[in-house]
């Protein structure tokens, strides 16, 4: 059993939705904590194993607002050897060139800490409604293994 800190942003609620589910799944083999952005500080997560920040884009590519501090904090910090994973959404119809640019941003964050990324980004466009029991679920599922 690991130790997993799930760090989110959400103005609408689709990141909630995303990160609720993935907590519902690792939750069967892990201990879960599920964070606001706005509630957490980059130094919450020296106590886990593993690290998930999600977020969405907004404002033609950039970090929910919330997030945007976590991101700058944790480009600062060194996370050698520690473990992470992205969750991004999106939505095509705001700005083609810019989406989901919050996973390429967080991506970003991890290599200049150092960290570990130990699975590829669940990105989700347009409202995760339909995704949460197929592309969700399964992406949660192959974490639980890794971790
Ligand atoms: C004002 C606004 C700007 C947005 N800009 C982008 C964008 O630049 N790129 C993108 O991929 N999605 C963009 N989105 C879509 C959101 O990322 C998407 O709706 C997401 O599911 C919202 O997550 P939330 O409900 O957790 O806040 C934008 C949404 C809004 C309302």
């Amino acid at each position: 059993m690991a130790k997993i800190l799930i760090i989110f942003g959400s103005n609408g609620g689709n990141t909630e939705m995303v990160c609720d589910k993935v907590n519902e799944v690792l939750s069967k083999e892990h201990e879960v904590t599920v964070q606001r952005g706005e509630l957490s500080n980059i130094d919450d997560m020296d106590s886990y194993d593993l690290t998930i920040f999600a977020c969405p884009t907004y404002g033609q590519g950039v970090l929910q607002m919330h997030m945007a501090p976590i991101y700058y904090a944790l480009r600062k910090k060194d996370c050698t050897g520690k473990k992470m994973a992205i969750i991004g959404l999106g939505d095509a119809k705001y700005d083609k060139y810019h989406h989901l640019e919050s996973v390429k941003i967080f991506e970003k964050g991890v290599h200049e800490s150092k960290g570990e990324l130990i699975i590829d980004p669940l990105k989700i466009m347009r409202s995760p409604i339909p995704f949460i029991d197929s592309t969700v679920t399964q992406w949660a599922e192959n974490l639980s293994k890794l971790v």
